[in-house]
This record gives C-alpha cells, structure tokens and sequence, in this order.
C-alpha cells in the first residue's frame, strides 16, 4: 500500500511513517516542515503527492490549545481550508481512503452521572469558580457532585475552544467528502499522545513535555488546579498502530467511522507528574491550583470500539511509557 502522510514529519506522524514501512508499506511524507512546498493548502502541490497513492493518512494540523481567538484564523486556516482542499484533491485523483487524525476535544467536558439527575453535560467552567479552586464541574440540575465517566463516541460533540472546533469541522469535512465520493473515512479520536520525538518546549506542546523538560531543569513540575483531573495517556506507538489498522480495514464507504483512541486507563495529571519524577529521580511536582479557560476537567474515553472492530489493543503500558519517556529526555 502507497499512503500519503500529510504530517509525517510531526510526532504522531513519523511514528505513523516507521509503522508502514516496517510493514512493508510506502510512505509518502508531505509536510511543511521537511519541505517548503508541502503545504495541504496548496491544491497542486497536493495533487502532485497524491499520485499513485491508495490511502491518505492525515496528521497535519495545527495543535495545542492555541491563544483564545488571536490565532483563530490559523487554526481554521490551516486544520480546515487544509483538509478542504486535500479531500478536494483526493476526490480529482481518486483516491477513496482517508484516516484522520481526530481528537478527544470534540467531546468538551466528558461524561458525567448526577446521582440524582443521571447523564449530565455541564456548560463550560467559569472563571470565578477555578479562581475560588472549584474545579469540578456541577450537575446544571442540582448543582451537585458529578461522577466523571467514559465516553463514547455516540456521545454529543462540544468543542470548547478554537482548535476542538477545527478538529470536529475536519470530520465534518471528510464525512461529506465519504459521501460524495462513496470514499471510506476513519475519524481516529486520539487522547492525550505521548512518547519518543514529542514536541518540547512550545507553547502548544502536551502536558507531559512540559513536566519533563521542568524535571530536566531541576525543577518541580507544577500541576494545575488540584491535580486530580483525569485524562487518557496513550502511546504514540500504540496510535500509530490503531493509524496502520484503520489503513487496513474495511470501514462502511459513503461515511465517516470516528474511533476513540485511548489507552482504556485513565490517569490523573497529578499521577502522571509524579511518574515522571520518579523517573527522573525528582524534584516531586508541586500543585499550583493555577488553570487555563477552555481546559477540561476530565476527559476519558471508551476505546472499546476500536479494540473489537479493528483489532487493536493498546501495547505499551503507563508505567512502562513513561519511564522510556523520561529516560529519553
Ligand atoms: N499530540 C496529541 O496528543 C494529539 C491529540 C489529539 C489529536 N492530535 C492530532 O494528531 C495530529 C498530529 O499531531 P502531532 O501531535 O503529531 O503534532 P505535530 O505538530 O508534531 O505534527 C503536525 C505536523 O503537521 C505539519 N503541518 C502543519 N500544518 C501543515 C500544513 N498546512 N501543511 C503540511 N503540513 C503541515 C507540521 O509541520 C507538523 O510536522 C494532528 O492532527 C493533531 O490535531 C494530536
Ligand atoms: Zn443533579
């Protein structure tokens, strides 16, 4: 199989590129960041790279929470107008496969359970709250404690901020192109990435490379709000094999399949900035109670779907990650 991956010189994306030619397979990098005039935007230049390729894996974005509005432009400009005019393209070249590099945001703040109110989908967190330290999102019901869940696919998009509601217009994108064209489309919703070549030191980098690079400097790596927050820490290793297994099944055509790509079991950041402290034998992490608009408080997934209807499990464990991923730094 020939596969264009646009991102491929990214994180994510150059695992993705290890995993095919390991297995034999060609892949073609297109990305801005290897060549100048690998841009997704460019409606030439992609439609040169599509040639003879059976598949498109598409990593290219612009990631990170971003900075509220000032760079929403960017964002739509190069997530949305980018996969516009690849979709546009593959429709002129034929190509009838795409897997996407989804992403959990487009859940907004999870699942929850009110006791007394059952499924709850509380509105954004207020700025006053996470000032006085309430960071738990209330029942809007009752106002009463939640209990955090998983969530499904089938679960409401709530983007919250400008890059969420990039990654969901991609889908939206690609469902309407599967439609048109009768192409098939894997939406893989990826939690939170970690490991080997991770973005260091960017503003839009994962919470994880922030606490390493801190520890790499001797300092305490400082958790927000109360450190209990609940995310999904999954290989990148493990993506990129759920990235060769959407590439190589048989999805319905005229659609768009979305995939939560979890490890199955969630962790507090709290959890995660003590692990990589004990790698890096310390300083212990220090919690600041400090927060960011447009963060969730949790968010977990089922990837139940992904491991029955692809065949994929996730390979590396927590533990085991995270000390590859300290040593490495
Ligand atoms: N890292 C995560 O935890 C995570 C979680 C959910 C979803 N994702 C998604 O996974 C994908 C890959 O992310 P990553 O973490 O590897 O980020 P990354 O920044 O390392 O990789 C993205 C790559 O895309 C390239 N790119 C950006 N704009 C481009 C353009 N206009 N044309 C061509 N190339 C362009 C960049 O040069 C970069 O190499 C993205 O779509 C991102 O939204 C990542
Ligand atoms: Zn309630």
């Amino acid at each position: 199989m020939r596969v264009l991956v646009t991102g491929g010189a990214g994180f994510i994306g150059s695992h993705v590129v290890d995993a095919l030619r390991a297995r034999g397979h060609e892949a073609v990098v297109y990305d801005v960041r290897e060549d100048r005039g690998a841009d997704v935007r460019d409606p030439w230049a992609v439609a040169r790279a599509l040639d003879g390729v059976d598949a498109v894996c598409h990593q290219a974005a612009m990631v990170g929470l971003g900075d509220g509005v000032a760079d929403a432009a960017e964002y739509v400009s190069r997530n949305d107008l980018g996969t516009a005019v690849l979709l546009a393209a593959m429709a002129g070249a034929g190509v009838r496969r795409l897997v996407l590099a989804g992403s959990m945001v487009v859940y907004g703040e999870g699942r929850y359970t009110c006791r007394e109110h059952g499924p709850a989908r509380p509105g954004p967190r207020e700025a006053g709250d996470l000032a006085a330290g309430r960071f738990e999102p209330r029942c809007p019901v009752c106002g009463g404690e939640l209990a955090p869940g998983l969530v499904g696919e089938d679960a409401p998009a709530d983007p919250r901020n400008v890059y969420a509601t990039t990654k969901l217009a991609q889908e939206h994108l690609a469902a309407a192109w599967a439609r048109s064209t009768g192409g098939t489309a894997v939406s893989l919703r990826y939690h939170n990435v970690y490991g080997p070549r991770m973005p260091r030191d960017t503003p839009y980098a994962g919470v994880a490379s922030f606490f390493r690079s801190a520890l790499a400097r001797g300092e305490a790596p400082r958790v927000f709000e109360d450190g209990r927050q609940r995310r999904d820490f999954v290989h990148v290793r493990d993506v990129a094999a759920a990235n060769l297994a959407a590439l190589q099944a048989c999805p319905p055509t005229g659609a768009l399949t979305a995939y939560n790509t979890g490890s199955g079991e969630p962790h507090t950041v709290g959890e995660l900035a003590r692990a990589l402290a004990a790698a890096c034998g310390g300083p212990e992490p220090v919690v600041t109670g400090e927060y960011r608009l447009g963060d969730v408080r949790h968010i977990t997934a089922d990837s139940t779907r992904l491991r029955t209807d692809l065949d994929w499990k996730p390979e590396v464990s927590f533990a085991e990650g995270m000390r590859e991923f300290a040593s490495e730094g």
